[in-house]
């Protein structure tokens, strides 16, 4: 299984980037997308010329068995800065590489409740682009102290194992009842 994970943070040292960098470290196939800011705004005069930058996500997403998405939590939803993303991948409607992909959807903070309100905000727009959710999702709570230099603790880990081992488990399960 092929896993492509996608951050939502524009920061240098973002916490929700060592996340997924830390998923990749732990999971095998699995890649971490290039940065968000590298895409331009979503502008539909833009949709006819497609920029190379959204050309090369849409591609990485379109290969991917299972895209993961780790947002922050900005007032309570998800970053602009991801939400242009999903607009690019959402196109053409109906057709965009996010239609039918099964996405886990993964939100962290560094406060106590994990980014919960921007988890159901990104299963929102996710679902409406689209994409097969996978199962919950999840939150990461006091993602600061879960990583320490960039490194996963052994909660983080495991929990990012588990994610990922169930969404397999999903997908195999699927694959086995179409077959
Ligand atoms: C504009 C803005 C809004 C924020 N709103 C929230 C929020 O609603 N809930 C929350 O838990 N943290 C909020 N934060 C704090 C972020 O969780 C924190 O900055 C986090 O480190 C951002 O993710 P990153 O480390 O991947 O960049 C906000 C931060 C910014 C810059």
């Amino acid at each position: 299984m092929t896993v492509l994970v996608l951050t939502g943070s524009a920061r240098h040292g973002s916490f929700t980037r060592q996340v997924g960098a830390a998923l990749v470290d732990l999971v095998d196939d699995a890649t971490l997308a290039p940065r968000l800011t590298q895409l331009p705004f979503f502008d539909q005069d833009l949709e006819s010329q497609v920029p190379a930058a959204v050309d090369e996500l849409r591609r990485l997403v379109d290969e991917a068995d299972l895209l993961v998405v780790v947002t922050p939590e900005y007032n309570g939803t998800i970053p602009g800065l991801l939400g242009n993303a999903i607009d690019w991948l959402s196109r053409p409607y109906a057709q965009g590489v996010l239609t039918g992909k099964p996405v886990l959807a993964l939100a962290a903070s560094p406060g106590a409740v994990g980014g919960a309100r921007a988890l159901v905000a990104l299963r929102t727009v996710l679902g409406n682009a689209g994409a097969e959710l996978i199962g919950t999702g999840d939150v990461i709570p006091e993602v600061d102290r879960r990583l320490a230099e960039g490194q996963a603790d052994d909660v983080l880990r495991a929990q990012l194992l588990t994610l990922v081992a169930e969404a397999r488990e999903h997908l195999l399960l699927e694959a086995q009842r179409a077959a």
